[in-house]
């Protein structure tokens, strides 16, 4: 039995295949973004996300396994993400993996796209370790959640609204700042001062989230001020979201008393995002697990890395798509 896992993720706008070993290694990961065909758009096509994933994922395959000179008999399994995700998307990923793993004989494995970025911390180094607190912060997705150990997944809380990566591509369209937002925001906010003071909406109480407020309150501010900077809109916007985010952090830090804090999603690659919480870790004596910077964002070493726990825990390989699967769902 091989000991490399063939991971694929087409849920979204990233074609990515990667091969990882149990202790998180990842030997070869190739990914191929659709940035240019969506970049027009302001957002992503489903319809041109699905035929680009059918052009690009048999090469992609095939470059990721001739780089590491790896053959099916090396492959203990193949995991793909079946969602959360678009419909079309899933379904390359999904059928391709399904006929690989019929031709090759091996197990095939749906993947929870959410967990994947759960277990992203796990890349090169082992890092998680339970009880955790998890901050999963990405362009579809904003929530609290708390591990109990491997097999448990409490949703504390999820945003009502827009998701913070949804509101950094948003603000950073309104400052003319292009796509993808997330770094670009980034760039703009170290070189600004926050001198603005936007809304922190639902800080107060509880795990939920809201940002649709601030989004509109950052568009207001532009649309009545005609000399504004750039940077000192982007800088007190990031600051607004890190508040946002530390405060329901340490809420759950205080409350549940977890051993580790991951952050996690595409918005976990922000350098401020990661500097704020290892400030909070820091202070309240908690473990911060990150992803490795480039594995923050959606790729397929974390959907192999996730595949591991489905083998080890014995779920059943559903090959089913679920655009709407919710973290508590294998
Ligand atoms: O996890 P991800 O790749 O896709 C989803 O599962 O949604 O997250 C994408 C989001 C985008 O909204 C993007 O703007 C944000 O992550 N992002 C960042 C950074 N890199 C990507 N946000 C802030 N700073 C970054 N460096
Ligand atoms: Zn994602």
């Amino acid at each position: 039995m091989g000991n490399l896992v063939l991971g694929i993720e087409t849920s979204c706008d990233d074609t990515s295949v990667a091969l990882v070993d149990i202790q998180g290694n990842v030997a070869t990961i190739e990914t191929v973004s659709q940035y240019e065909i969506h970049s027009e758009f302001g957002g992503v096509y489903p319809e041109l996300a699905s035929r680009a994933h059918l052009e690009a994922i048999l090469p992609v395959i095939e470059k990721v396994m001739a780089k590491a000179e790896v053959t099916p008999i090396d492959l203990r399994a193949i995991g793909v993400t079946r969602g959360p995700g678009l419909m079309g998307s899933l379904l390359v990923g999904l059928s391709t993996a399904q006929a690989l793993g019929m031709a090759w004989n091996i197990p095939t494995y749906g993947v929870n796209h959410l967990r994947g970025h759960i277990r992203s911390v796990d890349l090169e180094e082992k890092r998680l370790a339970y009880p955790a607190l998890v901050l999963l912060v990405s362009g579809g997705h904003t929530l609290l959640a708390y591990l109990e150990d491997q097999h448990s997944y409490k949703l504390l809380g999820i945003t009502r609204d827009d998701s913070v990566g949804e509101c950094y591509d948003k603000v950073a369209r309104t400052l003319g700042l292009g796509m993808p937002g997330g770094p670009a925001i980034d760039r703009m906010a170290v070189a600004g001062t926050a001198h603005i003071k936007f809304p922190r909406p639902m800080i107060k109480s509880g795990y939920e989230f809201s940002f649709s407020g601030l989004k509109s309150s950052v568009a207001r501010y532009v649309e009545t001020h005609a000399e504004f900077d750039v940077n000192d809109v982007a800088a007190a916007f990031v600051d607004a979201c890190l508040d946002i985010l530390s405060t329901k952090v340490l809420r759950g830090i205080n409350e549940l008393k977890p051993a580790t804090l991951a952050v996690v999603g595409g918005v976990a690659a922000s350098p401020q995002v990661r500097a704020c919480m290892q400030n909070i870790t820091e202070k309240s004596g908690v473990t911060l697990c990150l992803p490795p910077q480039k594995w923050a964002t959606d790729n397929a070493a974390m959907i192999a890395m996730a595949t591991w726990d489905y083998i080890e825990q014995g779920i059943e390989a559903d090959l089913e798509p679920k655009p709407n699967l919710k973290l508590g769902d294998a």
